[in-house]
């Protein structure tokens, strides 16, 4: 074995494994190798007990009601934003919106923020975006008669940087760009872009669903504008999601949804809007998720970030080699700089008949174009399987997926 081929010696992802109660399930008969964090994280009991106790003892609807009950929940679910402010090292909880995941975030900031736009103006988002951040600056483009422009990748996944800064321009109101790519696993270099686009006089989203539970995020040190996750890629609970924006940049923007909570009085004749961050959060919101997502960010610090990270990066590197010792298996996504996220072609076999092999084999990979078709049509393949990681991923996780595409290669080869 190489030293690289070794674990890690300070990180017991056996003990981490045992949080996960999914995690000793079979599937098909099989011991489960779950392979597929990027699409959804799977959650530790610590999550789940925070949600059944919430539910069991501590549920009415927040902001409302002056009884106890209502106060215990609002309670919860405010301290469940200073927890996320305090994750993301933000200035104040006005900067923290409560969503249901990285697409609404975006979509607010898109028809919110998006309003501004003027014909002529330019959007400016990469190849490798996923479509929640695609779609809707198309949709905004064409309210607004905006320009979308696209930075253009290389064949091993990387961002043209060299075309990024041809392409800021003082039409550039906006770089919509993602931390680290869900269908090729890059880390993009956002540092450099924000530093470049604030220069320029132009915001910046990141879009931080593949980030935000395998690196540590500073929205200070980062300087964007707005910062975008979900919490079930994090170990919490589906449905909800956080839009960060800087508050000198969300104070402006007008609300999007109306209705309850996001107004400060209303008469036929003329509303006015609540403080923030509720201006932006519209109607009764998801608060048992938001105390799962609390518990998700105290158990992801419980493990430290660092050390996550670094197991990751060690599975990274082992199933890179492993993968490519693989007759007739090709990486897509091969940058210096890549986040536990591979994805991969195996010939003559289709990615979904493949994925199909692999699930009779108890492994769980996502089959498809991870909705980032451009990606796909750059590649010139149809779809990819892609294998990802997290915190309780293991060797043995990993050798079952090899064995079983050794199995695939004895059906189809
Ligand atoms: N965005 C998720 C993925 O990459 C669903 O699989």
């Amino acid at each position: 074995m190489s030293v690289i081929e070794q674990p890690l010696a300070d990180y017991d992802v056996e003990q981490v494994r045992r949080d996960f109660p999914i995690l000793s399930t079979t599937v098909r008969g099989k011991r489960l190798a779950f392979l597929d964090t990027a699409a959804s994280s799977q959650r530790p009991a610590c999550v789940i007990e925070a949600i059944v106790h919430y539910e069991t003892h501590l549920h009415a609807n927040v902001h409302r009601g002056v009884y106890e009950l209502s106060q215990k929940a609002t309670d919860a679910f405010e301290a469940a934003r200073e927890r996320v402010r305090v994750f993301l090292n933000a200035r104040s909880t006005r900067e923290v919106v409560f969503t249901r995941g990285t697409t609404e975030s975006i979509n607010l900031v898109a028809q919110s923020w998006g309003r501004s736009l003027q014909p002529g103006d330019e959007i400016l988002i990469s190849w490798m975006e996923h479509h929640a951040n695609i779609v809707p600056w198309q949709m905004a483009c064409e309210r607004s008669g905006a320009v979308l422009r696209v930075i253009p990748i290389d064949r091993r996944g990387e961002l043209d940087l060299a075309a990024f800064h041809r392409l800021l321009s003082p039409k550039t109101r906006l770089v919509a760009i993602t931390q680290v790519s869900n269908s090729l696993g890059t880390i993009v270099p956002i540092a450099e872009i924000i530093a470049a686009a604030r220069r320029n006089g132009s915001l910046v989203l990141v879009d931080g669903a593949q980030a935000v539970a395998h690196q540590r995020i500073d929205v200070q040190a980062l300087d964007c504008d707005f910062y975008a996750f979900s919490s079930h890629k994090l170990y919490g609970p589906t449905g909800m999601g956080v839009l960060w924006a800087r508050e000198s940049v969300l104070a402006g923007m007008p609300p999007w949804q109306g209705g309850g909570d996001m107004i400060r009085t209303v008469s036929f004749e003329k509303t006015t809007y609540n403080e923030l961050p509720y201006r932006f959060e519209a109607g009764t919101p998801n608060i048992s998720g938001a105390v799962g997502l609390a518990a998700a960010i105290d158990y992801l610090e419980s493990l430290d970030i660092d050390k996550v990270h670094a197991h990751e990066q060690s599975l990274l590197r082992y199933t890179t080699e492993a993968l490519r010792a693989i007759p007739g298996l090709q990486i897509i996504g091969e940058a210096a700089d890549k986040a536990g996220v591979i994805s991969f072609t195996l010939e003559q076999v289709h990615p979904h008949d493949l994925g199909t092999i692999l699930d009779s084999e108890g492994v769980a990979v996502r089959a498809g174009h991870h909705c980032a078709m451009p990606v796909m049509d750059f590649f010139g393949v149809p779809a990819t399987a892609r294998a990802s990681f997290g915190c309780y991923t293991n060797r043995e996780d990993v050798d079952q997926l090899i064995g079983a595409l050794h199995r695939a290669l004895e059906v189809f080869g």
